[in-house]
């Protein structure tokens, strides 16, 4: 009796819609806002969407089903999913786990910024020079050494605090701190970013904008590189592969539909794609006009079109500062829902290892990744940091344990069709053959030859002109050392009676309302 009860204690999601809610909410973050407008401008335009499409269907969703089906099946954070599959592959989900603290670590941060820049937009306090203000008085970038590291308060503070409102949320647990913060924050997101892509359509130019952006230059479609592109922006913006969804799944009750719900999270994370692209390059438009130049003078990615391109925008515009709070709160909104996923995966991890409770587990791990941010990043040397752990934990990270988890289950385990018929078990949208060629044949194919072409790139070139120690330190060092420690967790005892919980687990029938109410 002890033992069921035991069994029954993982938490469980009040229903389906929650689920997708979290998911939606992990999936779209900052990768849709600030990343798709430009990967997508630069790799073809409007052409783009093609190849962005045929990733979607090969490779996204059918990893997104995979990772449903290992969570939902095994129920269990990434290292236990594994471990109940195979003993010998519980190492893959340490690998997702420790990319995922490394991620949460800086992901933070740019919700701090962000934070930041939506009260900032208020006054404008970047004055004429949103460049110097965002480098010089509010990061206090050292242009000079790697490792200089002195203290920014200014960064430090709003950073703790968002710091505290993940752990809060985390605390309260999956259905009442993460569910809810999903059904607060995702509506509100599509308000916030829905008001601003109708206020950038407004402006004089953006017609200029959109014409640049959906133009399609066709001779794209002949460049391996654009179609590495669109695959890598599909696994980061899906959050898949990286254990956030294995985990996720793991909250679901026995009887879920798993594939329609991964449909449904594939192309609204999509669709939020295409918006923002509509919204950021109309706002560029206006730019370029304004500024009598063209688009691709104005255009730019990542921190360099948030906290740059947009302030001169909102400087130039009309209601800038409102299109300045619409911008930087629908950043903060969608960093801090993936955020919250991101860190869960760590949490969940612990938990299920040492059986400690949520509340400790939460302490210790967010505690930990707390402390490391908060030593790193709002530093002078912080910009630069940020840089290389990110780059290298979405192209070697990612793409990495991608390569190697898909390797062994499909391949060295051969378990895709048991993975397939559990999904048809609960599942409307029923996957077979072609299921298991895009995740056995190419998906493997292209996230090899993306790791490959990464490594060689990397050794060549090193990375963005930064310098070699910290490239070596940040990006190859932490990814090595990834690598080890989670090899080291796999040999860690896990906690007593683990496996008769799976046992029971398996058997028990499906919860009644009252248990549900129970177990959250
Ligand atoms: N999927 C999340 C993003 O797009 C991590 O930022």
């Amino acid at each position: 009796m002890a033992q069921h009860e035991a069994a029954h204690k993982r938490e469980v999601w009040s229903g389906r819609s929650v689920f997708i809610m979290a998911a939606i909410g992990s999936a779209v973050g900052l990768g849709n806002i600030w990343r798709f407008p430009y990967i997508a401008y630069e790799n073809g335009g409007g052409a783009f969407l093609i190849p962005y499409l045929v990733a979607l269907l090969t490779a996204g969703i059918p990893l997104l089903f995979v990772d449903y089906a290992m969570g939902h099946k095994f129920r269990g954070s990434p290292p236990l999913a594994f471990r109940r599959l195979s003993r010998g592959s519980e190492f893959i989900g340490w690998w997702q786990v420790l990319i995922c603290f490394v991620i949460g670590v800086y992901y933070a941060v740019i919700i701090a910024w962000a934070a930041c820049y939506t009260f900032f937009s208020v006054t404008e306090a970047w004055g004429d020079s949103p460049e110097e203000f965002f480098m010089g008085d509010f990061l206090h970038v050292d242009g000079e050494s790697s490792f200089g590291m002195s203290f920014v308060p200014g960064v430090a503070w709003p950073l703790l605090l968002v710091w505290v409102a993940t752990l809060v949320v985390l605390a309260l647990g999956v259905q009442r701190g993460i569910g809810n913060a999903n059904r607060i924050f995702v509506p509100l997101l599509v308000v916030l970013f829905g008001a601003l892509v109708v206020q950038a359509l407004l402006l004089d130019g953006a017609s200029v904008g959109l014409d640049a952006f959906f133009t399609p230059n066709w001779e794209a479609l002949t460049d391996t590189g654009v179609w590495i592109a669109a695959y890598a922006q599909i696994f980061f913006s899906l959050s898949v592969a990286f254990g956030i969804m294995i985990t996720y799944s793991s909250y679901l009750k026995r009887k879920t539909n798993l594939t329609g719900s991964g449909l449904v999270v594939g192309f609204s994370n999509s669709s939020f794609e295409v918006l923002a692209g509509i919204g950021v390059f109309s706002a560029l438009g206006f730019m370029a006009q304004a500024q009598g130049v063209a688009v691709d003078e104005v255009v730019a990615g990542g921190i360099g079109l948030a906290f740059i391109a947009f302030p001169t925008i909102v400087s130039q515009m009309p209601g800038g500062p409102i299109f300045g709070v619409l911008f930087f709160g629908s950043l903060v909104f969608a960093g801090f829902t993936s955020l919250i996923s991101i860190l869960q995966v760590t949490i969940a991890a612990f938990q299920d290892k040492t059986g400690l409770g949520k509340v400790p587990a939460v302490l210790t791990i967010g505690g930990a990744s707390a402390i490391v941010s908060l030593l790193l990043f709002p530093t002078t040397t912080g910009l630069n940091t940020l840089d290389v752990v990110d780059r290298f934990a979405n192209q070697f990270g990612i793409v990495g344990v991608a390569f190697v988890a898909i390797i062994v289950i499909a391949w060295i385990l051969r378990r895709l069709p048991e993975l397939r018929d559990h999904l048809n078990s609960v599942s409307s949208f029923k996957v077979g053959l072609g299921w298991q060629i895009f995740v056995g044949v190419i998906t493997p194919v292209v996230l090899g030859y993306m790791l490959f072409s990464e490594i060689r790139d990397r050794i060549d070139e090193g990375y963005g002109g930064l310098p070699d120690d910290l490239v070596t330190v940040f990006g190859w060092g932490v990814q090595v050392a990834v690598i080890v420690l989670a090899v080291a967790m796999s040999f860690v005892p896990w906690r007593r009676g683990i496996e008769d919980e799976f046992e029971l687990d398996e058997n028990r029938p499906v919860l009644t309302k009252t248990q549900q109410g129970e177990n959250s």
